[in-house]
């Protein structure tokens, strides 16, 4: 991730290789672009040519569009980057301005210095923009032998150009970054290079650096404790399981917070095995567990004051002679008997197992997430995550999410939906007894449900679609994995610490 610090040289003074600067589009119907933050002092070193020069070279101020301009000695900095903000008449959202220093810093990847003006003018967007210009700088290279002549590096250092001193927001936007910059790392690492014992190992390093506690449990403290799911999801493997336990505790918290995250390092589908097309994709089964420990990180550097404690299953889910089979019945960790109808429903299995030890801490409230159905994509779409549980608890998220521009939606967990998942010879079914994909997403949800122990606020969020950007890159969200939802799993344990 960049350096990012604070100067406040004047815009046009500034010493670095580019400057990004604010502009809108015109009245409807016009093809006018207006100065926007921080593009006056350019303007006015240009003789007030900006705007024209813009337009011709084709800029309409639209949201998210760069148009770069070279100033030829006008400026300090050589290359001017104008980002639209859209209309003059609106105040651009806070995710407006994400997504425009996002773009501006990745339209200009092989600058190494950037200053950016987009907050000059108002302090609620120093956040936003700078971190939308942090997230913006990632590139995943480590597994390219040589980086060919035409390859553009992401920026390397960021100048906020904005009044006050910011410490605290730059240290801020730094920690959250960074957390998702390793969350994304871990997403695009191929499940060659990341089975579980591997990211069992990196989490307890990273986590042991950060200063938390961690424990991690292999394959026999697993069946020593009777961990059933992971182990039956595990078995297929010749990498075997493990479940991660990390915690943070601070002095006097207010209330604890338990955190679970699917790890699931490949899914094959195991024997009910996925079609070839696509399945590289389930390398990224894991983003769950990712986004947990990585939000683990962050919040160790930030302080917040509630005790908190995650748990990551993590398996392997391969078709094998080892591999649990359709029709099997397994007992999960605290006894419970579940009939198995699809081996590739295997992330509620490993789950259920974490959520249950999970509530042995009897914790308040319960956050799992998990790249759990493809029927999320199907409800919401690529952008918008799932959220299930108690209604008060999906709410609260979906309005952290809004804040962090990470999209959430809340769903149902009708009674038909559970009911339709009673077994004729178990406890419980894995998903829908006639194979029923209808509620797809919300079989998932329900079945987690039916693990959390009484009294605990709970919610899932299910990030099939948000986690992974099969896409192109677009504002500050790269291709590949996103770290979605790190920066709401953040804001809403800091909304808890302050609110109760
Ligand atoms: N990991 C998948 C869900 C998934 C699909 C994540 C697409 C990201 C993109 C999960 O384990 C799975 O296979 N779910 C099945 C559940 C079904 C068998 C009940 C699905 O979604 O089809
Ligand atoms: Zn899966
Ligand atoms: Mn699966």
């Amino acid at each position: 991730m960049p350096q990012l610090s604070a100067a406040h040289t004047p815009v046009d003074q500034l010493n670095a290789d580019a400057i990004v600067v604010g502009i809108h589009s015109g009245p409807k119907g016009s093809d006018q672009v207006l100065l926007g933050p921080g593009a006056g002092p350019i303007d006015t070193a240009l003789n007030g040519q900006l705007t024209k020069t813009l337009r011709a070279l084709g800029a309409t101020g639209s949201v998210g569009e760069v148009t770069k301009l070279a100033t030829l000695g006008a400026t300090t900095a050589p290359i001017v980057a104008a980002v639209g903000l859209g209309p003059a008449e609106e105040k651009p959202l806070a995710e407006t301005m994400r997504r425009a220093a996002g773009s501006a810093l990745r339209a200009l990847a092989g600058a190494d210095k950037v200053g950016i003006a987009l907050a000059s003018e108002e302090e609620s967007w120093i956040r936003p923009v700078l971190e939308g210009a942090a997230l913006g700088c990632y590139d995943f290279t480590e597994f390219k032998s040589d980086l060919p002549a035409t390859y553009r590096a992401p920026v390397g250092e960021i100048i906020l150009l904005a009044s006050g001193d910011n410490a605290n927001e730059l240290n801020r936007v730094d920690i959250l970054t960074q957390a998702v910059a390793h969350t994304r790392n871990w997403i695009n690492t191929p499940a060659n290079h990341l089975r579980p014992p591997q990211f069992a190992d990196q989490a307890r390093e990273l986590a042991h650096q950060h200063g938390l506690t961690v424990e991690v449990l292999d394959e026999a403290a697993l069946l020593e404790h009777g961990y059933g799911g992971i182990l039956a999801v595990g078995q297929g493997s010749t990498a075997a399981p493990r479940l991660v336990r990390i915690a943070y505790q601070p002095e006097n918290p207010r209330t604890s917070i338990a955190l679970v995250g699917k790890g699931i390092t490949f899914d094959t589908g195991g024997i009910s095995i996925k079609p070839a097309q696509g399945m590289q994709d389930m390398k990224t089964d894991m983003s769950g567990a990712a986004s947990v420990i990585a939000t683990m990180l962050a919040i160790s550097d930030l302080r917040p004051q509630v005790a908190v404690t995650a748990y990551v299953p993590m398996a392997e889910n391969m078709p094998s002679g080892s591999a649990y089979r359709p029709g099997d019945v397994i007992t999960m960790y605290g006894g419970r008997k579940i009939e198995i109808l699809n081996t590739d429903a295997e992330g509620r299995i490993v789950l259920g197992d974490a959520i249950t030890r999970a509530c042995e801490d009897e914790p308040e409230y319960l956050i799992e997430t998990s790249t759990l159905t493809g029927g999320q994509i199907t409800a919401l779409g690529h952008r918008v995550s799932g959220v299930m549980g108690t209604p008060e608890l999906c709410e609260r998220i979906k309005d952290a999410g809004s804040r962090t521009g990470e999209a959430m939606w809340p769903m149902p967990l009708p009674d038909d939906v559970k009911s339709g998942m009673e077994s004729a010879i178990a406890d419980f079914s894995q998903i829908n007894a006639g194979w029923d994909r209808a509620g797809h997403m919300l079989q998932g949800g329900v079945y987690l449900g039916e693990c959390v122990a009484e009294g605990v606020k709970w919610a899932h969020i299910d990030i099939a679609g948000p986690s992974n950007n099969t896409a192109s890159a677009y504002g500050y969200t790269p291709k590949g994995g996103t770290g979605v939802p790190v920066r709401t799993l953040v804001e809403l344990i800091e909304d808890i610490a302050a609110a109760g």
